[in-house]
């Protein structure tokens, strides 16, 4: 008997649910941490005065927030009282709900979402599912045994391997998945070495030094130093994290033949304005930052500029001829009844059905049909070079509807 079709209600709704799930431990993990950031280089010392009364008092800030008022003394951990306050399940919760959502979304469907026309094709689902796992298992030995064994005596050598070894990953990932799942499992890499870095090596060095202390023994403040180090990596890359998240939107990116080369670009984008945000903080402002940034962005740019098509010229096109074209490969989707069987309402709101729309997304249209042709999706409906052109020649005559 055939397996009884169910529509999928209940997977959508949970899909929504931990989407919602991961966006609210997301944005918990990274503002904490932001602020922690900034915490650290927000205090002043005491006054000599109260300095001399408070000798395990470090520096004080105050803040105001919601109408309150707050003071915050950063403490040498001489005494450490009953109730101390983690911060670590916003980052474990984050990771969980993002592994699930990757089980969901690119495990599920026989593998699909992992398998496409790369250039070293997964040709098995479990092959694909070996490589998503493996992968961000590999990915966090690797870099942990770098650190572990060069980043105290050669920090700068562990550091370029570390660069070279993400780009290296990158590429890797867009030759075998296609480039939404390859940008998605940078993400969740990344991800991956920052909970581990978290829970594997920060939050146990800080219980071991708590535990020191509380022995009445000197703890081994090289242990908080290199707790330090993981936790300045991870606050580097949350930002091109941020940008692997939202990546699927963008398709012309991810889906882009050198998406490998962008997504490095992002990457020293978010990297270069966390640098800069963490400078301002600290008052010294690296103004340098702008030029990797601005270099990559420009990079970015150009490289998903799209070719200049050789002139389209020919006899002028009448709005029926582009309006049958639409008809036959966009309306399918962009429309306010479509009949694809994914797309039962028009993706992004875009919608074709009327001339005054058509008009007003010409240059959209021309844009991601006849130039970047990432439209129609994977080609679906089959439109031809020859429908292209004839459509670019519409709109670059005017696009008139008479
Ligand atoms: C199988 C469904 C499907 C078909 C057919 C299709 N599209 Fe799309 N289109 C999408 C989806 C999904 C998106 C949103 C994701 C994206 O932007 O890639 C989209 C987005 C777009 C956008 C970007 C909208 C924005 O917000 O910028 C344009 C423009 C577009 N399509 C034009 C076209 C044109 C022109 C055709 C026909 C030649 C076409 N599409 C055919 C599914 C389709």
């Amino acid at each position: 008997m055939p397996p009884r079709y169910h529509p999928p209600v209940l997977d959508e709704w949970l899909h929504y649910g931990l989407r919602l799930f991961h966006l609210i431990a997301g944005i918990m993990w990274i503002g904490t941490s932001f602020y922690f950031v900034w915490l650290d280089f927000s205090f002043e010392p005491l006054p000599p005065e109260r300095a001399k009364e408070s000798p395990s008092v470090d520096g004080e800030t105050y803040m105001v927030h919601g109408g309150f008022f707050y003071r915050v003394e950063k403490q040498k951990p001489t005494k450490l009282p009953p109730n101390l306050h983690w911060f670590k399940y916003e980052a474990l919760l984050t990771y969980v709900s993002g592994f699930l959502l990757l089980l969901l979304v690119y495990w599920t469907g026989g593998g699909m979402a992992l398998m496409g026309p790369t250039r070293i094709p997964l040709t098995h689902p479990h092959v694909a599912y070996t490589v998503s796992l493996g992968s961000l298992v590999a990915a966090w030995f690797l870099y942990d045994t770098l650190w572990r064994l060069i980043g105290k005596s050669q920090p700068t050598l562990a550091l370029v391997v570390s660069v070279l070894g993400l780009v290296g990953a990158i590429y890797g990932y867009c030759s075998v998945f296609p480039g939404r799942a390859a940008f998605i499992h940078t993400g969740a890499m990344i991800g991956t070495i920052m909970i581990c870095n978290v829970w594997v090596r920060i939050l146990p060095a800080q219980r071991r030094m708590i535990a020191k202390r509380l022995a009445g023994e000197e703890p081994d403040w090289a242990e908080g130093a290199a707790a330090k180090q993981r936790s300045l990596h991870n606050s580097y890359v949350t930002i091109p994290v941020l940008f692997t998240m939202i990546s699927n939107h963008f398709s012309f990116a991810f889906d882009h033949p050198l998406n490998w080369a962008i997504l490095c670009g992002l990457a020293v984008i978010g990297a270069s304005v966390r640098h800069l945000m963490i400078t301002i903080e600290r008052q010294q402002t690296a103004w340098w930052a702008f030029a990797p940034a601005t270099a990559a962005f420009a990079m970015v740019v150009f490289v998903t500029w799209p070719a200049p098509r050789p002139e389209v010229s020919g006899p002028p096109v009448a709005f029926a001829e582009a309006n049958d074209i639409l008809a036959r490969r966009c309306r399918q989707c962009h429309s306010a009844t479509p009949t694809d069987d994914v797309f039962h309402s028009a993706p992004n709101g875009v919608m074709f059905d009327s001339p005054a729309s058509i008009v007003a997304y010409a240059p959209r249209i021309r844009l991601r049909a006849c130039e970047a042709r990432t439209m129609p999706l994977a080609n679906k409906t089959e439109m031809t070079d020859e429908e292209r052109e004839t459509l670019q020649r519409w709109i670059d005559q005017g696009a008139h509807t008479n």
